[in-house]
């Protein structure tokens, strides 16, 4: 970082980690393999297609997390032995919505849970002077019908004014759940987030500390897009 960059968020306060860790609406992976896995996610030396891989495996278990209170329906199969074997599946329509770029590679682990979800996509771009989030395109429909829960997908929660901008367009189609899936939040991001909507929930690998001045999460892992597509 040297003067000539912008610091859009010098002099901004932020809330602390202590107090937003404590959301019941926020919802954390406890688990030494996600903390591993971050770990892997922030060494600068991780190259693209491993950062890929662990964005995949992150991903899976933060699904799981979201989908937890998910009610189920009957849903008997033919068992091994030729028998009727009684089972369940998920009752509810879900969708998913991935936030460009970043939140593309969050859809394959995703679509491999829930092979039948609907994905949608909107394009999304933080001006990096401001830090406002730019809408550049979206394929949502004017009505997301039968679909009863929807999953935001962006990696990287830092201001959040991607994600609230996401959740806006979200809202004006759609009353059903809500729950955006993260990797890494920072306390202002989650508690914006939160704010602009009372019954979202979020679910993130990790809560990092804080934004520097230009908007980064520390201590992060940089810009998730690039990292993940190689285009640094
Ligand atoms: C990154 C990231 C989020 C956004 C988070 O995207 O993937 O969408 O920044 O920042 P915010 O919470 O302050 O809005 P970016 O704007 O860099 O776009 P890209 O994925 O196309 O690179
Ligand atoms: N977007 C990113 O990709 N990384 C950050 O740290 C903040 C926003």
């Amino acid at each position: 970082m040297n003067s000539a960059q912008p610091a859009p968020m010098r002099g901004r306060t932020q809330p602390a980690r202590g107090a937003v860790i404590r959301e019941n609406r926020l919802h954390l992976l406890d688990h030494p393999l996600a903390t591993s896995l971050v770990t892997t996610l922030r060494d600068i030396a991780t190259r693209s297609h491993e950062f890929e891989w662990a964005i995949h495996e992150l991903t899976r278990p933060l699904i799981w997390n979201a989908l937890h209170e998910e009610p189920t329906e009957y849903h008997d199969v033919c068992g091994f032995a030729g028998e009727p074997t009684p089972g369940t599946r998920l009752r509810r329509r879900i969708a998913l919505l991935a936030i460009l770029r970043a939140g593309l590679g969050m859809v394959p682990p995703a679509r491999a849970l829930l092979p039948d979800v609907t994905v949608y996509q909107i394009g999304i771009k933080r001006d990096e002077q401001t830090l406002e989030p730019l809408y550049y395109s979206s394929n949502l429909p004017e009505s997301l019908g039968d679909i009863e829960h929807l999953l935001i997908l962006d990696p990287m929660l830092a201001t959040g004014g991607s994600a609230r901008m996401a959740m806006q367009q979200v809202r004006q189609r759609f009353d059903g759940t809500l729950s955006f899936i993260g990797v890494l939040g920072a306390p202002h991001g989650v508690a914006q987030l939160l704010a602009a909507d009372p019954m979202l929930h979020i679910f993130l690998a990790a809560l990092d500390e804080r934004l520097n001045e230009q908007g980064y999460i520390l201590p992060g892992l940089g810009d998730a897009g690039d990292r993940l597509f190689g285009t640094q």
